[in-house]
């Protein structure tokens, strides 16, 4: 198959544009060159000559000769006015764009369509590894049955730091973004939207699921406080903030965006720093993992690389699950967690479907309890900054539809 010569207008040159600038020069069998990048900043020093950039985004969209754009820019508002200009005007689009996409991904889709154009985000979810090339090509039938993952490096980083480095918070997080791991809103990453925003995108390619990421709930690492690391610590566990996507019943899909105790005997156990790791189930071939660098410039600089390439060869996404078998996201379900507060009446153990652990200190409360997720997600309790909400190691596999009378619930695994 012969490879089309690409042509690229890029759009910003931090972290990832710079990378990729390094990437390409030295990746000469692709047939690909960058043509013009668009800055904001006039005053900022370049480490390239000043002659490749621009200021004007038109001087790229409405380029003749660039026929690939790719968008590195961090405002998700003004990348998506870039990217979905850049597709009406028959140009094909590579995004690490993660908030972006997954806030417009409804929008995106009917552009490709209307536009005829490829639009590839790799980059965009779990930086360096291969995951939605291979939803996409690989678990194109409906044997998929879960997935789920460490799709944050900054927070990992974070966590692993702190637990090993005895690290303050703080100091991690400053390192992360130092390392160029976290966005420039570092919220984003401690209060696990990133993850969401990648869970979004995961959603569409594995089961097909279109959703704002509004639906899709998230909890983060800040709430974490000394009684859950100790407690950590002293049952040789990890804390992993964790995205779980997992088929219930016939159509629905349980999602979510937790931190997680994860024991020795869980593959997550082993993906510290950077990293991140995703482990698919399906029908017949049980678990796979997939790991690799989840932030930083050259992985993410890496996966957009990899879609150029594709580009060159007129590879798009198919989204193959979207014409098959339709899925929703259900609430419907329940999960066994920690909870820890600080005067016992902020959490009410009537909320709890059972209990399997109580526990009081000077530091204060914990309930470890069988929940359901709707009850989870509507108590007022469960967002007070004051509360730290975490799954149990065996969360994972228990995660089960529930169907309640009164006070009987009864849970259930089957997917068909
Ligand atoms: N802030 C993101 C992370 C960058 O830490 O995973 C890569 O998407």
């Amino acid at each position: 198959m012969s490879r089309k010569q690409i042509i690229i207008g890029l759009f910003g040159f931090g972290c990832v544009g710079k990378g990729l600038w390094d990437v390409l020069e030295q990746t000469p069998g692709l047939r690909a060159n960058i043509r013009s990048i668009c800055v904001k900043d006039h005053n900022k020093q370049r480490p390239i000559s000043l002659d490749h950039f621009t200021f004007d985004k038109n001087d790229i969209l409405n380029n003749q000769e660039i026929n690939i754009v790719v968008e590195l820019i961090d405002d998700s508002e003004a990348a998506y006015e870039i990217v979905s200009t850049a597709m009406r005007n028959g140009k094909g689009v590579v995004s690490a764009n993660k908030k972006m996409i997954a806030e417009h991904l409804e929008e995106l889709l009917v552009l490709q369509k209307e536009c005829d154009v490829p639009f590839l985000y790799e980059a965009a979810c779990c930086a360096s590894i291969p995951i939605i090339r291979n939803l996409e090509e690989y678990y194109d039938n409906d044997l998929l049955v879960s997935l789920e993952g460490i799709v944050n490096g900054s927070t990992n980083y974070i966590l692993t730091r702190t637990s090993e480095d005895n690290l303050s918070y703080e100091a991690a997080l400053k390192l992360a973004m130092e390392k160029g791991y976290a966005e420039s809103n570092p919220a984003l990453d401690v209060e696990g939207y990133d993850a969401k925003f990648k869970l979004t995108l995961l959603l569409a390619h594995a089961f097909g699921i279109v959703e704002k990421p509004d639906a899709i709930y998230n909890l983060g690492i800040q709430r974490l406080g000394a009684l859950e690391l100790r407690l950590a610590s002293e049952k040789g566990y990890k804390i992993k903030l964790m995205a779980h996507a997992q088929r219930l019943g016939k159509n629905n899909v349980a999602a979510f965006v937790i931190p997680q105790f994860v024991n020795g005997a869980s593959r997550f156990y082993n993906v510290d720093d950077v990293f991140n790791g995703v482990q698919t189930e399906t029908s017949f071939a049980d678990k796979q993992f997939f790991m690799g660098k989840g932030a930083g410039a050259f992985p993410t600089a890496s996966a957009v690389l990899s879609d150029i390439s594709a580009l060159s060869y007129d590879y798009r996404y198919e989204y193959k699950k979207m014409a098959q078998q339709s899925f929703d996201l259900t609430d419907k379900f329940s999960l066994e967690v920690f909870v820890r507060f600080e005067n016992r009446e902020d959490v009410p153990t009537s909320d709890f479907i059972s209990i399997a652990e109580k526990y009081r200190s000077k530091e204060g409360y914990y309930i470890v309890g069988r929940i359901r997720f709707d009850k989870l997600r509507s108590s007022a309790w469960a967002g007070n900054p004051a509360v730290s909400i975490l799954l149990t190691p065996d969360s994972s596999e228990e995660i089960c539809e529930v169907s309640c009378s009164t006070n009987d619930c009864k849970c259930s695994q089957s997917i068909m």
